[in-house]
């Protein structure tokens, strides 16, 4: 499809999110990935990208320590030259500065492991148990310069069980994270913005 639009997916880990992503765009949806970047040469879903045929490369933060803007403007190009029309952070665990954000305003979405506006940043399986919560989930949004913030696009919802431990409840996130992220893509790329809800 040549009028389908363009995907950047960024990852700094396993990428399941990302494959999960990646294995959507197929037949009649109105999207296919262009560019798999990461700011971690080790990270698995950089081979797992490859070897579904999408170009990939790495730009790592480390050279640039205590210059976050010249590491965003190498970010930039591989995503500008890949021609992406829509940019999915997927685990991808640097924080963004408003100038590298404002180049790719609402085009730029990103999946956080908890019912948003609850629990932004890290650690949130965990906070959400120690809160003593009964009920976690995660969130898809669009990226503004606030981190984990910007209009929420959906939610899925899990049960918190009495025995569970971050990881119990990370992995049961993780797969709502999978149903979510392409369901959301796909209502976005068709120009829908109505959050997508699961239960
Ligand atoms: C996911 O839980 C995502 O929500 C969080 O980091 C994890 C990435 O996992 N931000 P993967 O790399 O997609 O497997």
């Amino acid at each position: 499809m040549s009028d389908s639009k363009q995907v950047a997916i960024l990852i700094s880990g396993g990428g399941s999110n990302m494959m999960t992503l990646v294995d959507s765009m197929t037949g009649d949806h109105p999207a296919r990935p262009c560019l798999v970047l990461s700011n971690n040469a080790d990270a698995g879903g950089l081979k797992k990208a490859a070897a579904a045929g999408i170009a990939t490369a790495v730009v790592d933060h480390r050279p640039f320590k205590g210059d976050r803007q010249a590491f965003e403007a190498e970010l930039a190009k591989p995503i500008l030259d890949s021609g992406a029309d829509i940019v999915c952070l997927a685990g991808f665990m640097r924080v963004l500065t408003a100038g590298f954000v404002s180049q790719f305003q609402g085009r730029m979405l990103n999946i956080h492991p908890s019912l948003l506006p609850k629990y932004t940043g890290l650690h949130t399986h965990a906070r959400a148990l120690a809160a003593g919560d009964t009920e976690h989930g995660c969130s898809v949004h669009e990226v503004t310069a606030v981190l984990d913030d910007g209009p929420l696009l959906g939610q899925a919802r899990v049960p918190i069980l009495s025995d569970d431990t971050p990881e119990t409840l990370a992995a049961r996130v993780l797969k709502q994270e999978h149903i979510l992220y392409p369901a959301v893509l796909r209502r976005f790329t068709a120009g829908d913005r109505n959050p997508v809800l699961l239960d």
